[in-house]
């Protein structure tokens, strides 16, 4: 197997007594013909450097950035792979624009409604910034089971990934979770009534149904509780939960590297092959 580039190292920066002004080894400053241009210049790459390699110094960053981006992947990797990936983008634009939507509504029975349409209809780019955390809902929803797909059919949920399969599967309904209490917060007819059905369903669960339903409630009668309880785990519990859960889910990609597409797994190592083992 071809080895893979190793990123050249940051430079140590120069501890205070070892005197050095961080002279390159290009050659390229301190010659007569170095202008005021060609130091400056000179003066912001060291800088620069200089930057990473404190923070590098203290956080030990290269070896995880190494880790993680110079990681081996098998090959016949292909555009499926990509699905995760896609899947954490949705998820990043959605706390974005969620971070934006959060400024201007009110968790409330009775300015809720009217603290969207403020932002749909008054504030600059509101309708656009709510149309995507909207339509992204759909997205991140449609990512994470084409993703959950991918690596279903590629059986990537085999030894000795499981647990990374289980974490992948309370992402899929934390997702969902997003999708349901988000539904709630724009309190219109339809969202109201959407949610009561919802919740209606859900109190017909085994076991634990009537106690999860009473706790979406917040209370017999769904009203004011119920829309500050909805909005805080809409916006603090569950991002919180799968933010902590994609880093456990990725750090168990790297460790474990992912799996070759199912075609090519036919094709035993050289070492292995009967003729060479026996
Ligand atoms: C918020 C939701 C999720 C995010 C952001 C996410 C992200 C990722 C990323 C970036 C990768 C590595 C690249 C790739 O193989 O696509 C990955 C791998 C993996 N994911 Fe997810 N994932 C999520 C949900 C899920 C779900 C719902 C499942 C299954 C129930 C799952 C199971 C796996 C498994 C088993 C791997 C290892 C793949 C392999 O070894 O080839 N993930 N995930």
């Amino acid at each position: 197997m071809p080895k893979l580039p190793v990123p050249a190292p940051l430079r140590r920066p120069s501890k205070p007594g070892e005197g050095g002004n961080g002279a390159s080894s290009n050659g390229t400053e301190g010659g007569p013909g170095g202008g005021a241009m060609e130091q400056a210049k000179h003066g912001a790459a060291e800088g620069a450097s200089g930057v990473a390699g404190w923070l590098d110094e203290r956080s030990g960053a290269t070896g995880f950035l190494t880790g993680m981006l110079f990681r081996k992947v098998p090959k016949g990797t292909n555009w499926f792979y990509t699905l995760g990936s896609a899947t954490m983008f949705a998820f990043a634009i959605q706390a974005i624009t969620g971070v934006f939507l959060a400024m201007y509504y009110t968790p409330s029975a009775t300015q809720a409604y009217e603290s969207i349409t403020h932002l749909t209809n008054d504030v600059f780019l509101g309708e656009f910034v709510r149309g995507m955390h909207k339509w992204g809902a759909s997205v991140m929803i449609i990512l994470v089971f084409l993703h959950m797909g991918r690596t279903f059919f590629f059986g990537a949920y085999k030894y000795p990934r499981e647990l990374n399969w289980v974490i992948g599967v309370v992402l899929l309904i934390l997702t969902m979770v997003m999708g349901l209490t988000g539904y709630l917060l724009p309190f219109d007819q339809r969202s109201f009534w959407a949610t009561v059905v919802a919740n209606n369903i859900t109190a017909t669960g085994p076991v634990v149904g009537p106690y999860l339903a009473d706790f979406l409630r917040a209370g017999p009668e769904f009203a004011a509780t119920t829309i500050s309880r909805f909005y805080a785990i809409h916006m603090l519990l569950v991002p919180g939960l799968i933010a902590a859960l994609i880093g456990a889910h990725l750090y168990l990609v790297v460790k474990l590297g992912t799996t070759a597409p199912p075609w090519l797994k036919g094709e035993k190592p050289k070492s292995l092959r009967r003729e060479e083992v026996g």
